[in-house]
């Protein structure tokens, strides 16, 4: 899923973005390729729909391979982040080559990411429980 976001620009700028998730490839069916090629599949209509870039929290090991990189090489911060955090986990990919050329400022998640505990707990009432499980390939 992708969802229109924003970079507020330290010049006041506000730059429409893309951000995108989750993404998951069933268990049985990993390593295989299958992850990249949906998410180049996704990349590519994003880039064909008009959009400049795309940026989220990601794990640079399985996203590199679709040619993403540190958001802070562009110069992009991560909202509510302190100073000198680690923030190797922000990601980035310019679908319009350039399109973050002469840009600095700070990345907003849109806000339908954000949900209340207990609205989630509540809602989970409503199916079958299930235990949490960390399986392999798991990358958070
Ligand atoms: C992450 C995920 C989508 C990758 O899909 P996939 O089909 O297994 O990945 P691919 O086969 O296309 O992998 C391409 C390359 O990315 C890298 N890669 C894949 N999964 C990785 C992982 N879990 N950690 C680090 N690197 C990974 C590998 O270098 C891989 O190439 P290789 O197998 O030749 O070494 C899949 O493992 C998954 O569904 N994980 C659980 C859900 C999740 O964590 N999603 C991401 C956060 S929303």
């Amino acid at each position: 899923m992708f969802m229109r976001t924003v970079i507020e620009a330290d010049d006041g700028r506000v730059i429409p973005v893309l951000t995108m998730g989750p993404i998951g490839i069933t268990p049985e069916l990993k390593r295989q390729g299958y992850g990249k090629k949906l998410l180049d599949c996704c990349l590519e209509k994003a880039t064909a729909l008009g959009f400049g870039a795309v940026l989220f929290e990601g794990n640079i090991g399985f996203y590199g391979h679709c040619g993403f990189t540190y958001a802070r090489s562009f110069g992009i911060r991560y909202h509510d982040l302190p100073e000198g955090a680690d923030d190797s986990f922000f990601l980035c990919k310019e679908l319009i080559p350039g399109y973050l050329d002469g840009i600095t400022g700070v990345y907003r998640t849109p806000k339908g990411y954000y949900v209340d505990d207990a609205d989630v707990e509540e809602f989970d009432k409503a199916f079958p429980p299930k235990e949490k499980l960390r399986l392999p390939g798991q990358i958070f």
